[in-house]
């Protein structure tokens, strides 16, 4: 901006100086002026006027002399010296121009060389001699002339000056040629005097490569020699300038395109090695893998997530580890479901239909099924609803009821196992640091099924363990809580997932190994074992048919007697579920076919021989203690485990000694004041009992719980502990088939207890007729007497230890001084020797 300013100035000032023919006239000698007036000498010369051209001395141009005046008048210079005024027009579209149309400054001029060219023009080469002015113009000669005066140069400033402007002008020169290659440094700017100075000048303007018109005119004008160097100057440090703009421009231009260049080059040269190891069908997959991404319907956060990998991977070498990281992220997110769910069929005809073709029995839990199916068909929105889970021994049908769920709702089932699950990492995954890391199981289960909205199963609830470093049960009840999971995040995905249409069923073996905050948000429905009877029912309708069906062979190639199947629910079983049941049939039709394969029968009803003959002694015979009479320190108590109920005999032995008192068999320490308490009871009831007031002080007392390997706990085998010891003490044997169960206080009192459905079935089952059972459970008991079948089992409810004896013994139990002292003496000496 700031140099176009200085030159329209600069072209102003010359256009005032030359245009205007009437200033110059008092300016310059008038025509009538003699040579003799201006004191110069003057020569007759042909006059050439020159369009936009200046030329200056020193200089040689070369001109194309086209018009037929200017022919003429290097004609006549030719002929005459060859010397010829040139000079310019200040209009370079007049094509006659007369006197006003010329610059009266122009150059005496010499031509050097003269060529005449085919249409008639001449090319000349003229060489500027001296600054001169022409008067006494005339064209009669058929070419314009006059006399040319040469005009010196002036010098009239001070020779400091003078040098002062030489040396600035000097050092533009030589900046000037450093930016502008196109200029010739051949100059020697070693001057000595004015006149050299003068003659350097001129050479200056000469080599100037983008001087105007206008500027060489004034130049060409100014024959003040330090004016005439000023002039020089500005119009140096203008185009030094213009130059470095220049430089600068093209400066950025050329980095900008040398990046452009290298990043073609190198894009190039990326597409070559591509080529040479073979990849070129990366970029096709990748194409793929986006146009699958956005079939998908991903949210806007995944979707950039995902695009933004897809070009990560893009640059990566392909067998690289970052690479298959990157991919197998990248597919991970693409086998996940984010948009479709599968409508629910809710129809609870069609549900009741599909639970009870599944599995028999179980109507307590089948209804509260419908129940929840109900709400949620109502609802149509129960995402909120509670999680439902399944607590029960195993083989109760746990697992395959969640499926029946799933099957009745038209959803897709997964079962996720947690047993054993004890790292936050396996619920929400591992963070993609690492090869091989792997989303968690909540997100592995989703990948498996092609919709959001599938029944998963989480199995064995109960079984996750927590070390110091995570706990899983947190994880989990962020998966679980419908506040929370609409926006899960898995360490590995690192985008939010939304499993809040997932419908979760838990399963457990017992309540207490499920995490308190997680049993808080679930609805336990108890699955707590089969009857007898219900297991036949199952047996003959469920299991024997699966089997059956798996092992190819037909209802009339195999049958199994009912007394076959109660010898093997009896006495070949003994568990709450049917899964060992399951297994016993299954042994006994691989038998059935190994022998119609050795053709020895072609179909069989099994009968109980058969069955003892395939599967051997029977495992669990029925041989319980109790049922002997003779026997006394024997009491059968009653037992809830994880696996169902179970009897729990305990026997106790009293030996001469110092009053100590053994427990063996694996016992808790709940046990072990179980058997103090009883023990208390009893010193405070020794009177009533026949028993010295120092019974205890004098004998040793062992209680032994057999089965050793197994631990046992709880208070609920207070009374059976009791018993056992007052059936020791006044050696009155207990009453056969009676097991009893109930926490016993100092005072006597029976408390209440839990698991009895476990325990009542496990009881039924073993043959026993008659139960002890605390008052206090009377109402819980009635509960279960709704749903299973207890006919057979006499139920007796006691308020207190001693209505616990009542039922115990066949009489009031009482030592017998007499009886009782004899024999320990002679046991004791017997012990003694
Ligand atoms: N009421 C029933 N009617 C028909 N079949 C049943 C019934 N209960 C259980 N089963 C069968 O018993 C087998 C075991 O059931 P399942 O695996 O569901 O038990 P579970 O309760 O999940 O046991 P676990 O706690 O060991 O996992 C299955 O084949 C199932 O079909
Ligand atoms: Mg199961």
């Amino acid at each position: 901006m700031e140099i176009n300013k200085e030159k329209k100035s600069r072209i102003k000032r010359i256009t005032k100086k030359t245009v205007a023919p009437q200033d110059m006239a008092h300016e310059l000698p008038s025509e009538e002026t003699t040579f003799e007036e201006t004191g110069f000498n003057g020569t007759f010369l042909a006059l050439l006027p020159l369009k936009n051209v200046v030329i200056l001395p020193k200089s040689i141009i070369p001109i194309i002399v086209g018009r037929k005046r200017s022919i003429k008048a290097v004609e006549f210079a030719l002929k005459n010296d060859k010397g010829i005024f040139i000079t310019s027009q200040n209009d370079s579209q007049i094509e006659f121009p007369e006197k006003n149309d010329l610059f009266q400054f122009g150059t005496r001029s010499t031509i050097l060389q003269v060529m005449r060219m085919p249409n008639g023009a001449l090319k000349i080469l003229a060489e500027g001699i001296c600054r001169a002015k022409m008067t006494h113009f005339s064209e009669e000669s058929g070419f314009m002339s006059g006399i040319c005066h040469d005009i010196p140069t002036t010098d009239n400033s001070p020779g400091t000056e003078l040098e002062a402007t030489w040396r600035q002008l000097k050092e533009l020169y030589t900046t000037y040629i450093e930016f502008n290659e196109k200029t010739p440094n051949d100059i020697s700017l070693a001057a000595r005097n004015p006149k050299e100075i003068d003659y350097i000048t001129d050479m200056i303007a000469v080599h100037i490569t983008n001087l105007s018109f206008e500027d060489r005119q004034i130049i060409l004008e100014t024959t003040d020699l330090k004016e005439r160097m000023l002039a020089l100057c500005t119009i140096l440090s203008s185009e030094i300038e213009i130059l470095q703009t220049e430089q600068r421009i093209r400066g950025r231009m050329q980095s900008q395109i040398d990046k452009n260049q290298r990043e073609y080059y190198l894009n190039e040269q990326i597409k070559a090695i591509h080529k040479e190891l073979g990849r070129e069908d990366q970029s096709e997959e990748l194409l793929q893998l986006q146009a699958k991404a956005k079939k998908l319907g991903l949210s806007k956060e995944v979707m950039i997530k995902v695009e933004k990998e897809i070009k990560r991977l893009e640059q990566m070498p392909p067998l690289s580890s970052e690479a298959v990281v990157s991919r197998h992220y990248i597919d991970w997110i693409l086998a996940l479901p984010w948009q479709k769910t599968r409508t629910d069929t809710i129809s609870l005809a069609h549900a009741e239909k599909i639970l009870n073709s599944n599995h028999a029995g179980l109507s307590k839990a089948k209804e509260r099924i419908v129940e929840f199916l109900a709400a949620k068909k109502f609802s149509k929105n129960l995402e909120r609803s509670p999680i439902i889970c399944l607590v029960g021994p195993p083989g109760v049908g746990k697992t395959s009821l969640a499926q029946s769920i799933a099957d009745s709702l038209g959803r897709d089932f997964m079962r996720i196992s947690l047993g054993g699950v004890k790292d936050e990492a396996e619920i929400r995954g591992h963070r993609r640091t690492y090869i091989g890391s792997l989303p968690g199981k909540i997100i592995q289960a989703m990948k498996k099924t092609n919709y959001l909205n599938p029944v998963i199963l989480l199995d064995e609830i109960d079984k996750i363990s927590r070390d110091s470093h995570s706990d899983p049960a947190s994880a989990l009840l962020e998966v679980l809580d419908p506040e929370q999971n609409k926006t899960f995040v898995d360490h590995f995905l690192e985008v939010e997932y939304d499993l809040s249409k997932v419908m979760f069923i838990a399963t457990a073996n017992m309540i207490e190994g499920i995490p308190y905050p997680l049993y808080d948000r679930m609805e336990i429905i108890n699955l707590s074992g089969y009857t007898n009877e219900e297991k036949t029912t199952i047996a003959t309708q469920f299991l024997i048919p699966k089997c059956l069906k798996e092992h190819g062979l037909t209802t009339r190639q195999c049958q199994i007697s009912s007394e076959a199947l109660q010898l093997i629910i009896n006495e070949y079983t003994r568990e709450s579920g049917v899964r060992q049941l399951e297994r016993v049939i299954a042994k006994l039709m691989r038998k059935t076919i190994q022998d119609i394969l050795h053709e020895t029968i072609k179909s069989i009803k099994i009968n109980p021989d058969q069955v003892r003959k395939w599967l051997g002694n029977a495992t669990f015979k029925k041989t319980s203690l109790t049922e002997s009479q003779d026997i006394t320190g024997l009491a059968t108590g009653l037992a809830w485990t994880e696996l169902g109920g179970d009897v729990l005999e305990v026997e106790t032995s009293i030996i001469a000694g110092k009053g100590n008192l053994t427990l063996t068999g694996q016992l808790g320490e709940v046990m072990q004041e179980s058997a103090q308490a009883a023990l208390s009871y009893i010193r405070a009831r020794a009177a009533t009992l026949g028993l010295k007031p120092s019974f205890h002080t004098a004998k040793d007392i062992h209680i032994h719980f057999p089965e050793g390997a197994t631990p046992k706990d709880g208070p609920s085998a207070g009374i059976t502990i009791c018993t056992a010891l007052i059936s020791a003490l006044t050696k009155e044997p207990t009453r056969t088939k009676l097991a009893m169960t109930g926490e016993i206080t100092l005072r006597g009192r029976v408390l209440s207890v839990g698991g009895l459905r476990e325990k009542l079935l496990a009881a039924k089952q073993l043959g026993f007729k008659r139960v002890i059972v605390p008052r206090d459970n009377f109402d819980d008991i009635q509960e279960i007497l709704k749903e299973t079948d207890l006919s057979d089992l006499e139920i007796i409810y006691v308020k207190t230890m001693d209505e616990v004896l009542e039922h115990a013994f066949d009489k009031m139990p009482r030592a017998q001084p007499t009886k009782t002292t004899k024999p320990t003496k002679k046991k004791t000496v017997k012990e003694k020797k």
